[in-house]
């Protein structure tokens, strides 16, 4: 079934998304009045975090440029969100019109939307599942038949790994992963951290911990560990800004700003 916008019956647009807000905070078209309000009540009371997110995507488009760069032309986006404004395909099919993108997302909203955006890309695939079940999303990335396994794949999980805590123990998913992936793949990760964080921030997380999106801040040494034994491309795990800037004289001396560190390693295993 169809509401009259083309999205399906379960899609509740009475009721904001957090999938629809952070379209909006992202400058996409893929959000309604409900959201829009919902957005500017949450900027009124965490002002970075517009900026934080919009840094936390310029830090995602960088890090598939190179992955372009190093010859990467699929990717399996998991935490994907809509693809709103520079998505992950655009980016990729900019530079390249045969990259493939599978983008996978817990949220039905986000992924309802992220089918809509994409019918009639025949490259781009979607998935709903939940990372915290990696063997399902890789059985049904090899359903789908875009991505070949055999061959280097970009594995992107930009702000999504600390919605999972260590009771659902993260290491083991990443672990999953990497095992699926073939020589010369790349894995992009960026996350939340307490490190080099002022307390506002730190009690404002912990006022956080309560609701449902519970987010886990981990150290840099945790995220590092993430990439398990893949080498970490230079300048290694840093705050997202300070990860290869386009243009390092504009990067601001406070860069820890966004709480967030990225990342990017490559797995060198020989095939076999
Ligand atoms: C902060 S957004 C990041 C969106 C995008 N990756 C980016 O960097 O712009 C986090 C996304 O992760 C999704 N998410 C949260 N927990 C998840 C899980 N366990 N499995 C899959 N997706 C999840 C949310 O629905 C949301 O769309």
């Amino acid at each position: 079934m169809q509401q009259p916008n083309g999205l399906p019956d379960e899609i509740d647009l009475s009721r904001p998304s957090a999938a629809r807000v952070y379209d909006y905070f992202l400058g996409g078209a893929h959000n309604f009045e409900i959201d829009r309000k919902l957005a500017e009540q949450i900027a009124a009371m965490t002002p970075n975090l517009p900026a934080t997110m919009r840094a936390g995507r310029e830090f995602l488009r960088r890090a598939v440029r190179a992955l372009l760069d190093a010859g990467v032309d699929q990717f399996l986006d998991i935490g994907s969100g809509i693809p709103t404004v520079g998505n992950v395909h655009e980016v990729a099919q900019a530079a390249n019109p045969k990259a493939r993108v599978v983008y996978v997302d817990i949220d039905p909203v986000a992924v309802a939307h992220s089918r809509e955006l994409l019918a009639g890309n025949d490259l781009t695939g979607v998935i709903h599942a939940d990372l915290r079940d990696p063997e399902r999303i890789l059985a049904e990335a090899r359903r789908l038949g875009l991505l070949d396994f055999d061959r280097p794949l970009g594995i992107l999980l930009a702000g999504v790994v600390h919605f999972v805590p260590d009771a659902d123990r993260p290491g083991d998913i990443l672990a999953t992963l990497r095992a699926a992936a073939a020589p010369g793949s790349h894995l992009v990760i960026s996350h939340s951290t307490f490190e080099d964080q002022p307390q506002e921030m730190l009690d404002a997380q912990r006022l956080s911990a309560r609701t449902a999106t519970e987010i886990s801040l981990r150290s840099r040494a945790e995220i590092t560990g993430f990439f398990g034994d893949w080498t970490l491309l230079e300048p290694g795990v840093v705050h997202m800004e300070l990860w290869r800037p386009d243009s390092p004289s504009e990067v601001a001396a406070d860069a820890q700003r966004f709480g967030a560190f990225g990342g990017v390693a490559r797995n060198d295993r020989p095939a076999g």
